[in-house]
């Protein structure tokens, strides 16, 4: 079937809290990526496990295949092994499908020395644009040309440089650390991101032999091989860490529309802001050693607070979870205020919200008023991307009625059997094809 043509039909709980059960937290998409990305600077075979079913990683694979490499996948085990990677050229026709191939860059720079890759343009939640990137490039000693939307990077030498990043980057430290692990010289990286899944990237590279200094603060010093590949000592696979965005949307899912629900298999110190921020609004959640758990919920939710949310980078408040926290604030008592401050057009989604029955007021593209409570009511819906996905999911279930939410593919981008894990824990979810 082709994804496009399916939808999710949810039939609504109108504010009844009748879900209950436990969702096993899948691998975070966000860290996977950049992990299979960092394959290519290795001489050998490299392995993770806890690595997510979902179509964002099967892209990354034909990415890796399309470049030579030979990608395996056993159960959640996978197995890269990259000898046979003989050049840069990333398939147009695939990048322009994942955003998150422009992590590749920088592994593929760095083994290859000279990379095409198609400008990965705007996207529905803001322009993301790569000058990092491409400063980061140039300062490595590459030159850079564009024709016709086809950037090529290329150098005789990748050199060590000093890199300050004006607005912390996720993808743009993955890049630059990955293309300078094998540059010639010592790179250091200032103002680099802090999230678990970068840090994460970091100290894999660094166990696994490459020469890395403060991993887990906001300088990176990195020692480059000099061209030559890492070797992988490890016998072990690299473990994908816990997808901290998907248990903070079921999270949301579970304090609307679930008595008792448990998230297994969390890294809840990676959740601190969104687990403190469903308490200060008077959610019963807790953490339970790697459990972040929901239980006894019975108020009703106009007995939720208001809350006063702005994204921000790690470890403030995620802007992955600025949709579904939107969706709890329809339904608190009072005003909250949403402030998404890294993307620009990260509010659209709500004008859905809206006509679901929502009081929502854009005030420009960074701020958000939300009155609450609203009653909400089932619609047909196209998601814009798959964060608003899962909150539209989410505004379906609390709400009245069928709401039949199109675009699905996005949902399945990146939360991996959705629907399975929703139906398990009570939601009426159907998957049809329209
Ligand atoms: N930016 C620039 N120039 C650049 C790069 C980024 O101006 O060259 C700006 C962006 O436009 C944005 C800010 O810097 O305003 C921060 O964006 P960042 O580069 O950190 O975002 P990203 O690396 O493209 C990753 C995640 C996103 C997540 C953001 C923020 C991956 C594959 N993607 O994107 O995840 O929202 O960090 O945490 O890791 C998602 O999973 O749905 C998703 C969009």
């Amino acid at each position: 079937m082709d994804p496009k043509t399916e939808a999710f039909r949810i039939t609504g709980l109108n504010g009844e809290k009748k879900l209950s059960g436990e969702i096993s937290v899948s691998g975070s998409k966000n860290n996977a990526l950049p992990l299979l990305a960092s394959s290519v600077l290795f001489a050998g075979p490299v392995s993770f496990s806890n690595v997510p079913d979902i179509t964002d990683v099967d892209k990354m694979f034909e990415l890796l295949r399309n470049a030579g490499a030979v990608v395996t996948r056993e159960g959640d085990v996978v197995t890269v092994d990259p000898a046979g990677v003989a050049h840069g050229e990333i398939d147009v026709a695939v990048a322009n499908k994942l955003r998150a191939s422009i992590i590749l860059t920088g592994s593929l720079l760095g083994r290859t020395r000279r990379i095409t890759f198609p400008s990965p343009g705007g996207c529905v939640i803001g322009k993301r644009p790569i000058d990092l990137f491409l400063e980061g490039y140039t300062k490595l000693g590459a030159t850079v040309t564009e024709n016709e939307n086809i950037f090529t990077v290329s150098a005789d030498k990748l050199s060590g440089m000093e890199f300050f990043f004006r607005l912390q980057s996720v993808t743009g430290t993955e890049a630059l650390l990955m293309a300078s692990a094998l540059a010639h010289g010592t790179t250091t990286l200032k103002n680099v991101a802090l999230e678990p899944e970068v840090t994460d990237l970091a100290e894999f590279l660094r166990d696994a032999g490459a020469s890395i200094e403060g991993v887990g603060t906001n300088t990176l010093t990195i020692h480059g091989t000099g061209g030559i590949p890492l070797k992988n000592n490890s016998k072990e696979p690299h473990r994908v860490i816990p997808d901290r965005i998907e248990a903070g949307s079921y999270l949301v899912l579970g304090a609307l529309c679930a008595h008792d629900l448990t998230l297994k298999g969390c890294n809840p110190s990676h959740l601190e802001l969104p687990i403190i921020t469903l308490q200060e609004m008077g959610v019963p959640v807790e953490v339970r050693g790697t459990d972040v758990v929901i239980s006894n919920n019975t108020k009703p939710n106009n007995a939720f607070l208001p809350a006063s949310i702005r994204t921000h980078e790690y470890p403030g408040f995620p802007t992955d979870l600025q949709s579904p926290y939107t969706v709890l604030c329809t339904q608190a008592e009072g005003e909250s205020v949403i402030e998404e401050m890294i993307f620009e057009g990260r509010l659209a989604y709500t004008a859905d919200l809206v006509s679901m029955g929502a009081d929502i007021t854009v005030a420009h593209p960074h701020k958000a008023v939300v009155k609450g409570p609203a009653k909400l009511s089932g619609r047909e819906l196209y998601t814009p991307d798959l964060r608003a996905g899962l909150a539209y999911i989410i505004a379906a279930c609390v709400g009245k009625g069928v709401s039949l939410i199109h675009n699905i593919h996005y949902v399945d981008r990146g939360y991996e059997n959705a629907e399975a894990k929703l139906r398990q824990i009570g939601v009426a979810i159907e998957r049809v094809s329209v």
